[in-house]
């Protein structure tokens, strides 16, 4: 029910005597974060979620999405980068990439993204798909200044009042917000939105445990207690009393750190099944503006298999070798489906007729990892033993943890995006926002 951290496909490329190298550094980079004592530490209070959550709101939001279920075809969530990924993650690792049509015929709201860029083609998009069908709106930004979210609210908040009136709108309006200040704090404070809080102490990428992720997650029909128990449960193993190498996620934040001062600039995470895609994007927004910053960073990159294998595989196996991966698997058959019996063999697959297709993606996984080890490329293997609620917490809490070690190894503070900044401020002073003109 737990991350397991496999060795695998890393001999000839890492000695068990590096690892003892960098051990006391990451024991320290774990002392220092539990201890709360290291640069960023005001933004920790991901370390303490999963037990320490309010559970009132928590109780509020399982309201909420009751509501949106009941009253809505259609949930828009609004938001971009930390205020976005991680609910689309959980949703997309958990139903599938299809949880639209398939939420459509269980009785459950659809759910799209928007406000994750300026176009306002995809904006034209799916305000074409729900057409005249009811929906609600959860708005997620900390600042409620962030452009792109920021013009999307204006877009639906305009078309819900239209189609509702103001009052009625207002009821299926759920702000997502800083407690204290911001703009979007003064909008839904004026208009008597339902609010939710983005915590103080947690950065965008942090929190996808918070009702930032946890309210649209919800209306998509997953547990939300389950998602909160296995990061309950990887909190415990973080904090254990215990040696050090006995914790996935010090094993993963030493092992990628060893192959990175090797020159492994680059980690790709791999996985075999389409509907981790998300999760990889969250996973990459995780790594790079954890580890991002001082011209420092191992780059995150991710792949899914086989279809990426007729590409970007080309360059792994024969390419510069810059790049390590990191394999994400599931133990446990996620379908019962073999291959075929056809009419006759002109296809040459009767030598694995009635094999379990779990078994075909086991082969493409061995296959790859052995071609791209002997070729010069590491592989890092993680193993979950089941695609649910608790095993994915167990995983989110996993790679923040491994993360937030890997920036104290190389001195950083993993808590900050600097680099985001400069964008936004940039797209202000070029549209002419008021203050930002120089
Ligand atoms: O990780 C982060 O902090 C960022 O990605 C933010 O979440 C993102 O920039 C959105 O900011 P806001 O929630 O203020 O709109």
């Amino acid at each position: 029910m737990k991350v397991t951290f496999k060795k695998d496909y890393l001999k000839g490329f890492v000695d068990d005597s590096e690892v003892e190298l960098l051990k006391p550094a990451a024991g320290l980079a774990r002392d220092t974060l539990l201890a709360r004592s290291g640069v960023g530490n005001e933004m920790e209070d991901w370390l303490t979620l999963p037990t320490d959550y309010d559970q009132d709101e928590f109780a509020r939001i399982l309201t909420a999405a009751e509501k949106i279920k009941s009253d809505s075809k259609v949930l828009v969530v609004i938001g971009i980068g930390g205020s976005y990924l991680g609910a689309r993650a959980v949703i997309e690792f958990l139903k599938s990439e299809f949880h639209n049509e398939q939420a459509a015929k269980a009785g459950l709201p659809e759910i799209y993204f928007v406000g994750t860029s300026a176009s306002g083609r995809y904006i034209d998009d799916v305000i074409d798909l729900i057409g005249d069908r009811d929906f609600s709106i959860n708005v997620i930004s900390k600042s409620g200044t962030t452009t792109e979210p920021a013009i999307a609210f204006r877009v639906f908040k305009a078309l819900i009042e239209k189609k509702y009136g103001r009052d009625a709108a207002a009821k299926r309006i759920f702000a997502t917000t800083d407690a204290h200040k911001g703009a979007l704090l003064d909008v839904a404070k004026e208009n008597g939105y339902e609010r939710f809080v983005v915590p103080d102490g947690i950065g965008g990428r942090y929190s996808v445990l918070s009702a930032v992720g946890l309210l649209p997650i919800a209306v998509a029909g997953i547990d939300i207690k389950k998602l909160m128990d296995g990061a309950k449960s990887a909190q415990e193993d973080f904090a254990k009393d215990e040696d050090i190498l006995a914790k996935p996620s010090i094993l993963y934040a030493i092992y990628r750190n060893i192959l990175y001062r090797k020159g492994f600039d680059v980690e790709t995470i791999v996985g075999y099944e389409p509907q981790f895609r998300y999760l990889f994007e969250w996973w990459k927004q995780l790594m790079a503006e954890s580890e991002g910053k001082d011209n420092k960073g191992i780059y995150p990159t991710s792949a899914i298999f086989s279809t990426d294998l007729h590409s970007i595989g080309q360059y792994i196996q024969d390419g510069k070798k810059i790049l390590f991966e990191t394999i994400l698997d599931i133990t446990k058959p996620i379908s019962d489906r073999v291959v075929p019996q056809a009419d006759d063999n002109t296809d040459h697959l009767d030598y694995i007729l009635n094999k379990p297709m779990k078994d075909v993606n086991e082969a493409a996984l061995t296959a790859t990892a052995q071609a791209h080890t002997s070729a010069g490329v590491p592989n890092i293997l993680l193993q979950l033993d089941d695609l649910d609620e608790f095993n994915l917490g167990n995983l989110i809490y996993f790679f923040e943890a491994a993360v937030a070690v890997s920036g104290y190894l190389n001195a950083i503070n993993p808590f900050n995006q600097p680099g985001v900044e400069v964008y936004k401020t940039n797209m202000f002073r070029i549209l002419g926002k008021p203050g930002y003109t120089d």
